[in-house]
């Protein structure tokens, strides 16, 4: 039987019908954090607005891997949600396994096509038609940093790699964890791709989109993997499994210094009431300041029977691309509106500066898809790249040799 790349039979493609109730709108997604459950309350206010009933299948665990897993049964056992949130190539791998709605009558009505940058539209489509609404622009190569750690510590908040450790040795004599992060595969990449990106766009293009081995074995990679391994000696100890807004909590209440993550971050200092610029420092990851790794959350659209269902599904689709929805969830969510043309006046440094980047980045050809966060490999390869990665972290024993060694022969394996 045929093996498609979710790792799901074709069998899948019989069970494909739905059982939702009428009017209700089941979405599955991982938004649990504070700042997180506070932005897509937002839309579950709008959905009851409309009339129609929310079912929250919320699947806790940052970066989606358990959501995913879960997704995947129930398509299986052909009780899939009514929309889930599916981003990248991803959004491909269930097209291909015939579980999308088309929604093309919203996206037209909406005129989508022409209130979306085209790098976004296009993913948002499968086979030419939209199968999927996306909900902002996540910006992942950030750091997130308390300038009161640094003033405590004498040091100076990096730009560079060479910058970042010699605070980072300060911070440390003077007490503090300067890194905070949590040992999961998917910060283990995040982290590592925002250095790998330091290395240079045309690097990380070959790399982690064009997955041409002499970059992933090449010295760029070699070197990323030795700054990476590095950062083992900046967490503390009880880095191992903890999630990402534990982390983030760190930074908020002055135990450590810094942390390297997505702008969702932002949504837990906001909730936390942090004002940025006073309480903490939103800055380009070191190195990358020109450059702009995007994530796009899309919500993609499953085939429901039953017309209130399909109404209410339809409904979801046109109001996450309305401007009221755009601007008081991202605001909330830390991110920046997919919408064009929107008005900037509510939002705040941080994500002023999110926007020039992904203008001036898209202009210079800087504006480059997050691995990490499934935007520029599907979910084979990625889980290859996840394994090789977070091992490495974690061994002793490998070398930044052996494991770009591996890490070009993995991706190899998982392309065939
Ligand atoms: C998602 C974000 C989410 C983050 C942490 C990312 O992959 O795109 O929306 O906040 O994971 O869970």
């Amino acid at each position: 039987m045929k093996k498609i790349a979710l790792g799901l039979t074709a069998v899948a493609l019989s069970l494909a019908a739905t059982t939702s109730q009428a009017g209700q709108v089941e979405v599955l997604h991982w938004w649990t954090s504070g700042g997180e459950a506070a932005a897509i309350d937002v839309l579950k206010q709008e959905m009851k607005e409309q009339g129609d009933t929310w079912k929250d299948f919320a699947v806790a665990g940052g970066g989606g891997e358990s959501a995913m897993t879960v997704l995947k049964s129930r398509a299986i056992a052909g009780n899939p949600p009514s929309a889930a949130q599916i981003k990248g190539p991803t959004i491909q791998e269930w097209g291909d396994l015939g579980f999308l709605e088309n929604i093309d009558d919203v996206a037209k009505a909406g005129h989508w096509d022409k209130l979306l940058p085209p790098v976004v539209s296009k993913i948002m489509k499968y086979d030419g038609h939209y199968v999927a609404v996306p909900v902002n622009v996540h910006r992942v190569n950030w750091l997130w940093a308390n300038p009161e750690v640094f003033r405590k510590a004498g040091a100076s908040i990096p730009t560079t790699w060479d910058q970042f450790f010699v605070a980072a040795d300060k911070i440390k004599k003077a007490g503090y964890i300067p890194l905070a992060h949590g040992g999961q595969a998917w910060q283990d990449a995040t982290l590592f791709e925002a250095i790998a990106l330091s290395e240079g766009t045309d690097f990380y293009k070959a790399a982690f989109v064009d997955l041409k081995d002499d970059a992933l074995k090449g010295p760029k990679m070699v070197d990323a993997l030795t700054k990476f391994k590095k950062m083992r000696q900046y967490v503390d100890p009880g880095f191992s499994g903890r999630d990402w807004n534990v982390a983030t909590s760190m930074v908020i209440n002055g135990k450590a210094a810094m942390q390297i993550m997505g702008d969702w971050a932002k949504g837990e200092f906001t909730a936390a009431g942090k004002r940025p610029g006073v309480d903490y420092v939103c800055l380009p990851a070191p190195g990358t300041s020109g450059q702009f790794t995007f994530n796009i959350d899309s919500l993609a659209m499953f085939k429901v029977s039953g017309k209130d269902t399909k109404k209410a599904q339809r409904d979801l689709a046109r109001l996450v691309m309305e401007p009221k929805f755009q601007e008081v969830f991202n605001l909330k969510k830390g991110s920046i509106p997919v919408r064009l043309g929107m008005p900037r006046d509510k939002f705040d440094a941080c994500a002023d500066s999110s926007m020039d980047a992904f203008n001036a980045a898209s202009a210079t050809g800087d504006l480059v898809p997050s691995m990490a966060h499934g935007m520029a490999v599907n979910s084979m390869i990625q889980g290859a790249m996840f394994d090789v990665i977070t091992n490495f972290f974690n061994s002793d024993s490998m070398t930044p040799e052996q494991a770009a060694d591996k890490l070009a022969r993995s991706v190899k394996a998982a392309s065939m």
